[in-house]
């Protein structure tokens, strides 16, 4: 949500914020702007719309300069518009601040700066951060004590770059429950929102904490806590292919990384599971029996697609370690006052690991003592960091908004820690373990089979391209992985869709059912097949047009419904990942088939740091 890069050393800033800028507009591309220090002035640059409009301006506006922070937004405070782009200037351009997050108490600040004469020109709060620190700053306050005084009056969320008119050496880093990373490099150093926007120039970073403010020159990187102590930071060495954050040849991020998928799920089993050992190698996450035996609630808690991956989760473990679970999207929880206490086990999972209510639920959780495991991609991100035991998906970065091999990725990790634990807890024969092992291991040749095939996909993308409303229909797992198919054709194809439990039609939603309404109905659960088929029926019987995606060789389906999508046969506790595969492949092709944004969809931002 808003991506945020910085940079000073000896070569020019506006060409490496730009190329910074491209690989974070992911998080953000309703506007985009830069502000670059020459050595005397600070000059800016901002333009509504996606980046190449800010880049058309810098081809006619040649500014220059060797220290410069960029912004790229996804509006909160005030609509996209070139006024109220970032990065944000005091009025006589001394001071130029990036964002990212929500400055909560920016209205009250605002007045009073208002009474002092300041006159704000955007509807964001962002720009009180650039008049607060002009305030403090022409009291006679330096740069760096302008910024902790800003610091001590701002409340909510922020991961900030600043730099100064008087300072052009200087550049001011600060955060707060928003990412942001320092990079590096050999006279010369960046910051950035995620690392993937520096990794072409650095590949040492320092991740900075909640609170802590760094300043940054071209031979220096120093980085205080709230008190104004120095700390001391590890470095961590980023050793990602730079090619992981790349398209490779392919038209869109969504499907290379669809695509991504049967390696992702190769490499996390190899290393989780030995073809010789009757366990799940969790190394080091304390799921031991002696573990559990203090544990007598568990929830899992995350947002979006995370918590589709989650819902899985609660499903395998009641029904094969026969723990109860509650599962919940992490922006209700915060909020509910959860029963959590040193008996409390919290599962969060989140690709980004930034997620500001799946970060709040965790510190929920640890302020009431639950023990804390985080399901997690982005290494080293703050939720990796804060919880207690950290359970890493491996899936490389995930660029396009909608996320797809996070989610198989999550849910391969939800099956392994519910083997874990059904082994711990004695609810599983070793014979059980193996048949489930067996299963698992047969993953990534299955979804590679169905990303080879996916010409059915694409075909009856343009079949059905026209529907206005579409239902996902499914029962058991069948119906969580309906939830992931619903929400990823609304994310980038922009149609309506919603999922239901296909027993819960006719309490209510069969009444939207009309001619050629479309319905996709999951039926890889066979202990289930039989009553999700009365429920086609019902709906044919109402004029839907029906697709079903069933397990190979179940011919009896074909009479029954308009069109069928075949899967690879495979065990209860897989064949809903390989179903989801597909219609992962039915949104990618609707949403080519209709022009729309694929990796970029209206509206949205891959890491949703506000709550
Ligand atoms: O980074 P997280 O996994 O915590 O993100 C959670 C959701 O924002 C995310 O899954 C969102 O729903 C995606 N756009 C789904 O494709």
């Amino acid at each position: 949500m808003c991506g945020i890069v910085g940079y000073i050393g000896s070569k020019q800033a506006p060409s490496i914020l730009m190329e910074g800028l491209s690989k974070l507009e992911y998080r953000g591309y309703d506007s985009a702007g830069i502000a670059v220090h020459d050595g005397t002035k600070i000059n800016l640059l901002k333009a509504q719309g996606k980046l190449v409009n800010l880049a058309k301006m810098l081809e006619n506006n040649q500014i220059q300069g060797k220290a410069g922070i960029g912004h790229t937004r996804w509006a909160t405070h005030g609509a996209p518009s070139d006024i109220n782009s970032h990065p944000h200037m005091s009025e006589d351009r001394m001071i130029a601040v990036v964002h990212n997050g929500i400055i909560e108490n920016y209205m009250e600040i605002k007045e009073e700066l208002s009474a002092k004469g300041y006159r704000f020109v955007s509807e964001t709060d962002t720009e009180t951060v650039a008049h607060l620190m002009d305030y403090y700053y022409k009291q006679g306050h330096g740069f760096l004590e302008s910024v902790f005084m800003v610091l001590e009056r701002i409340e909510g969320a922020y991961a900030l770059g600043i730099i100064c008119k008087d300072y052009p050496d200087t550049l001011i880093a600060a955060r707060k429950n928003c990412p942001l990373v320092i990079g590096k490099g050999q006279g010369e150093n960046f910051i950035a929102s995620d690392i993937p926007a520096i990794l072409h120039r650095t590949r040492e970073v320092y991740f900075l904490n909640d609170n802590e403010v760094a300043v940054i020159k071209k031979d220096s990187i120093d980085i205080f806590d709230r008190d104004k102590n120095k700390v001391d930071r590890d470095i961590f060495h980023v050793n990602w292919d730079i090619d992981a954050a790349e398209k490779g040849g392919y038209d869109h991020f969504m499907l290379k990384e669809i695509n991504e998928q049967p390696k992702i799920v190769q490499d996390v089993l190899s290393i989780r599971m030995k073809e010789d050992e009757d366990e799940i190698n969790l190394e080091g996450i304390s799921l031991r029996k002696d573990d559990l035996k203090n544990i007598d609630r568990i929830y899992i808690v995350a947002c979006g697609t995370a918590y589709h991956a989650g819902l899985v989760g609660k499903y395998l473990i009641e029904r094969i370690a026969r723990i109860p679970v509650v599962a919940d999207v992490a922006s209700e929880f915060r909020y509910k006052d959860p029963i959590l206490d040193e008996r409390t086990l919290l599962i969060v999972v989140s690709q980004s690991g930034e997620t500001a209510d799946t970060l709040e639920a965790l510190r929920i959780a640890k302020r009431n003592k639950a023990r804390v495991l985080a399901i997690v991609n982005a290494v080293g991100s703050s939720i990796a960091r804060e919880a207690d035991d950290v359970f890493y998906i491996l899936a490389g970065p995930e660029i396009s908004v909608a996320s797809t091999k996070a989610f198989t990725a999550q849910v391969v990790a939800m099956e392994l820690i519910c083997l874990h634990i059904s082994m711990e807890t004695g609810k599983m024969t070793k014979a059980e373990f193996s048949a489930a092992r067996a299963e698992l291991n047969s993953l990534p040749g299955r979804i590679s089979e169905v990303i080879q095939k996916c010409g059915e996909e694409s075909k009856l993308a343009e079949k059905y391209i026209n529907s206005k409303n579409v239902f996902y229909i499914g029962r058991g797992l069948d119906y969580l992985i309906s939830m992931e198919g619903s929400l990823k054709l609304k994310e980038i194809a922009y149609l309506h869709s919603e999922a239901y439990a296909a027993g819960e039609l006719k309490h209510g939603p069969i009444a939207m059912i009309e001619d050629s309404t479309l319905v996709i109905a999951m039926l890889t659960q066979e202990e289930l097949f039989e009553k999700t088929l009365s429920n086609i029926k019902e709906v044919k019987a109402r004029g839907a047009k029906v697709i079903a995606i069933a397990l190979n060789g179940n011919d009896s389906i074909k009479s029954q419904v308009d069109d069928v999508i075949y899967v690879p046969r495979s065990g209860w506790m897989t064949a809903p990942i390989i179903a989801n595969v597909t219609t992962q492949l039915f949104a990618y092709y609707v949403a080519k088939a209709l022009g729309t944004d694929i990796d970029q969809p209206r509206n949205l931002a891959k890491s949703v740091t506000v709550e």
